[in-house]
């Protein structure tokens, strides 16, 4: 793509990584992702906003190039994660006067990850402006939107928010806005899940501190661009403040049957007394559908036989992760089948500390599942449509 015009004088100088499949070695990206960065000359300065994944650096470059960029004065780094921040150095060779401009925390780390020089860098408080001549920034303090070293630009002029991955989707689009909301909704959500929920309480705040501007565009480091921002705040005031929904998510693993046999049984059982369950393979599952789901379930229960004393590593890396992204989840449970005995349960209870759940009585079979079992699931399916009911989860 050409470097693409948003105002007079502010482009679009980033890179779409069309084929990228995995992020942090750990996320899956079905539709790609770009890295988003912009260049916005003022009457007296330039400011880049972002660089690149330093895979797509000659992209930046030959962006750069074909503006005839001659100088860059400030050189906006809203995030140290290397996907934005990871071309820095390659800019700053370039451009020897431009200085980066960065919350405090953030000049720590990006010396840490990139040995950028200590000269290099203006840092900025919550809230302090930069003139560009006729243009106006303002950089606004976002905390854990990703890491704790988090900024956001608003360009006053213009009501641009520059958010980064803030409001981000990984999508790979010739779209420089949102033309199809259900698909970015999607990716957006996944996005959220795997990479704001963790610090929903802080992103809450961060939501509200940005509801005092007036923004006529979003413009995220990844994903296409919001030209109607309602849309995704809207969207991320859902995920982020919503009671969760009457929902079950049930990750699950079978070896030879059994298990399978009373997941099917126990959505069934589920389903007939009006919940809404989200089941997933794990053995084959795309792990960011699962963490979607998470974001408005009431309940998770994990479905795995005993392998070897513990639950299948399957249910153990679902577990960790759900774990660790800190869904609002209220109720969990476990179901499964074992041959002759093992600490499923306890092992797995002990894996999910974060997740501030009751656990409800767990169905553990020893064999295939047998009358008696099939009661144990009416049961705690029956357990789960009361609590989600009582609590209002609709
Ligand atoms: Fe897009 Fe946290 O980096």
């Amino acid at each position: 793509m050409k470097p693409r015009e948003i105002r007079r004088g502010i482009y679009c100088v980033g890179a779409i990584d069309w084929d990228r499949r995995l992020f942090d070695s750990l996320i899956p990206l079905p539709d790609g992702t770009s890295y988003n960065s912009y260049l916005i000359k003022g009457s007296e300065k330039t400011a880049l906003i972002d660089t690149v994944d330093p895979t797509t650096e000659q992209v930046l470059e030959n962006h750069l190039n074909e503006l005839e960029v001659k100088a860059i004065d400030y050189l906006v780094a809203h995030h140290a994660e290397q996907d934005h921040s990871g071309s820095i150095p390659r800019v700053l060779e370039r451009y020897p006067k431009a200085k980066v401009i960065c919350t405090p925390k953030c000049k720590g780390m990006l010396i840490d990850l990139l040995l950028i020089p200590e000269d290099r860098f203006i840092t900025v408080e919550d809230k302090e402006t930069i003139s560009l001549g006729d243009r106006t920034l303002e950089f606004v303090h976002t905390p854990w939107v990703h890491w704790p070293e988090t900024m956001v630009t608003y360009l006053k002029e213009e009501r641009i928010l520059f958010s980064c991955d803030f409001f981000g989707s990984h999508l790979a689009t010739t779209d420089l806005y949102v033309t199809d909301e259900g698909q970015v909704y999607e990716a957006a959500k996944r996005y959220y899940a795997e990479i704001m929920m963790p610090f929903r309480t802080i992103i809450q705040k961060n939501l509200e501190k940005v509801k005092d501007y007036q923004i006529d565009i979003i413009a995220p480091s990844h994903g296409p661009m919001y030209d109607k921002p309602e849309f995704i705040i809207k969207a991320y005031h859902g995920w982020a403040f919503d009671e969760p929904k009457n929902i079950v998510v049930l990750p699950y693993v079978s070896m030879h049957g059994s298990t399978r046999k009373m997941v099917a049984y126990f959505v069934e059982a589920l389903a007939q007394r009006g919940v809404t369950v989200k089941q997933f393979d794990l053995t084959v599952t795309d792990l960011g559908k699962l963490a979607i789901a998470l974001v408005d379930a009431a309940t998770v229960v994990i479905g795995t036989p005993t392998v070897l004393a513990g639950p299948h590593p399957n249910a153990v890396y679902a577990a960790f992760l759900a774990n660790a992204i800190r869904p609002n989840l209220k109720f969990a449970s476990i179901i499964g089948s074992y041959g002759w005995g093992g600490k499923t349960v306890e092992q797995l209870a002990a894996m999910i500390p974060n997740l501030k759940v009751e656990i409800l009585q767990p169905v553990l079979v020893k064999g295939y599942p047998r009358e008696a079992d099939f009661k144990a699931l009416d049961s705690l399916a029956e357990t789960i449509a009361q609590k989600h009911k009582e609590h209002g989860f609709a």
